[in-house]
């Protein structure tokens, strides 16, 4: 019976900070796989990366299985944006690399506080020391 190829062992992903490698089309099909970007349209979309940085991204070869970016004044603060790993990817710990990747990365040394919004992840994020800041936010949405 024909088996499915297997997934690409761990090891065998790569993690790059390489802006110019980021392929719109695969980051469209990955933010399809979302709740908050599946709408999202490509003009946007390449406004929004040039406009963040780092840009993080997985790989599997040629094919991009994760993904994050980070807006920040590189210096104080830093916000994190969607972090999402490949379905068929997930649980492996490519997203915690994604986001060893955004913490250690040397254009965000001296940043003393990183954000982020989930909806559904705060486990996740706690192992990587994200703490619960509940009384602490407000947003305006429009
Ligand atoms: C959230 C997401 C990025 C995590 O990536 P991942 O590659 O599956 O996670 P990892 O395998 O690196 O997991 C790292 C750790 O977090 C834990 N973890 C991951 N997702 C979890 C969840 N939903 N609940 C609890 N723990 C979770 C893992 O068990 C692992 O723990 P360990 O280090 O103790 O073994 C990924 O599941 C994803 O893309 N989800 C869909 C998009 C999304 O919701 N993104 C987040 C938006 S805020």
């Amino acid at each position: 019976m024909p088996h499915a190829t297997p997934p690409a062992p761990t090891d065998a992903i790569t993690i790059s900070d390489d802006r110019s490698r980021v392929d719109l089309d695969q980051l469209l099909d990955l933010y399809r796989e979302t709740w908050w970007a599946k709408n999202r349209g490509r003009a946007e979309t390449a406004r929004a990366l040039e406009h963040s940085h780092p840009l993080i991204t997985a790989w599997a070869g040629p094919r991009m299985v994760g993904f994050s970016r980070v807006v920040s004044d590189l210096t104080y603060r830093a916000t994190i944006w969607d972090v999402i790993v490949r379905s068929d990817l997930q649980g492996r710990g490519i997203g915690r690399r994604l986001m060893r990747a955004i913490l250690d990365h040397p254009d965000l040394e001296t940043v003393t506080m990183f954000l982020l919004l989930t909806k559904d992840q705060h486990r996740f994020y706690a192992g990587l020391g994200f703490t619960h800041e509940k009384d602490m936010s407000m947003m305006l949405r429009r």
